[in-house]
C-alpha cells in the first residue's frame, strides 16, 4: 500500500481521520506535529514562541524527510507543511496526498481553545483563518485529492478515502 498522507488546514480533521485510517489498515500512523515536538523536546506553542516559525518549519522539513522514507504508513501532517514544495514532493514519493478542507466557520468551531495552534491565537481568529486560507489556497491545490469535510463525520471521510485508495490500486 502507498502511504496515505493527510494535509490541509488546521481543524479539517487530519488527526481524527489519520487515527481511524491507521486502525482500519492496521498501519502505523506518523503524526508530524508529534515528531516535531519529540525532536525539539517541547510543545509547538513553545517552539513558535521561543524559536520562531522559521525554526519550526526547518524541523518540520526534517521530519518530513524522515517520515517519507517509510512505506505503507498513514502520515498526518501539520497545516503548513504544503508551503514548502520540497515537502510535498517528498511526501508524494511513496504516498498519495489527500487534502482535507473545510469552511472557515467550521474550522473556527473545531479549533477554538486549541493549544498547539499559535497561528490562530490572535485577537480575531476567524479573520486569521480566512487570511491564511487565502494565502495558502495555491499550496493546498498541490495535493492529489481534496475532500471537503465541513459536513462529514470522520467515519464518512474515511469511506471517501477508502474509495480513493481502491481507485489507485
Ligand atoms: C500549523 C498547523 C498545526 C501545527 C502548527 C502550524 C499551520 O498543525 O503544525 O501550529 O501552519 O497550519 P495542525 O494542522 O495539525 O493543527
Amino acid at each position: 500500500m502507498k502511504n496515505i498522507v493527510l494535509v490541509g488546514f488546521m481543524g479539517t480533521g487530519k488527526t481524527r481521520v489519520g487515527k481511524l485510517l491507521a486502525t482500519h489498515f492496521k498501519r502505523q500512523r506518523l503524526c508530524l506535529d508529534d515528531m516535531i515536538e519529540w525532536k525539539v523536546g517541547k510543545p509547538i506553542k513553545r517552539i513558535f514562541k521561543e524559536d520562531g516559525e522559521g525554526y519550526f518549519r526547518k524541523i518540520e522539513s526534517e521530519v518530513v524527510r524522515a517520515a517519507s522514507h517509510d512505506k505503507g504508513v498513514v502520515i498526518d501532517a501539520g497545516g503548513g507543511v504544503v508551503i514548502d514544495i520540497d515537502n510535498v514532493k517528498r511526501l508524494k514519493e511513496h504516498g498519495t496526498v489527500i487534502c482535507l478542507v473545510a469552511r472557515p466557520e467550521v474550522i473556527y468551531d473545531r479549533t477554538k481553545g486549541s493549544l498547539h495552534r499559535p497561528l490562530l491565537n490572535t485577537s480575531d481568529p476567524v479573520a486569521s483563518i480566512r487570511d491564511l486560507l487565502d494565502k495558502r489556497q495555491g499550496y493546498y491545490n498541490r495535493a492529489d485529492y481534496t475532500i471537503d469535510t465541513s459536513d462529514l463525520a470522520p467515519e464518512e471521510i474515511v469511506v471517501k478515502i477508502l474509495d480513493i485508495m481502491k481507485q489507485i490500486k
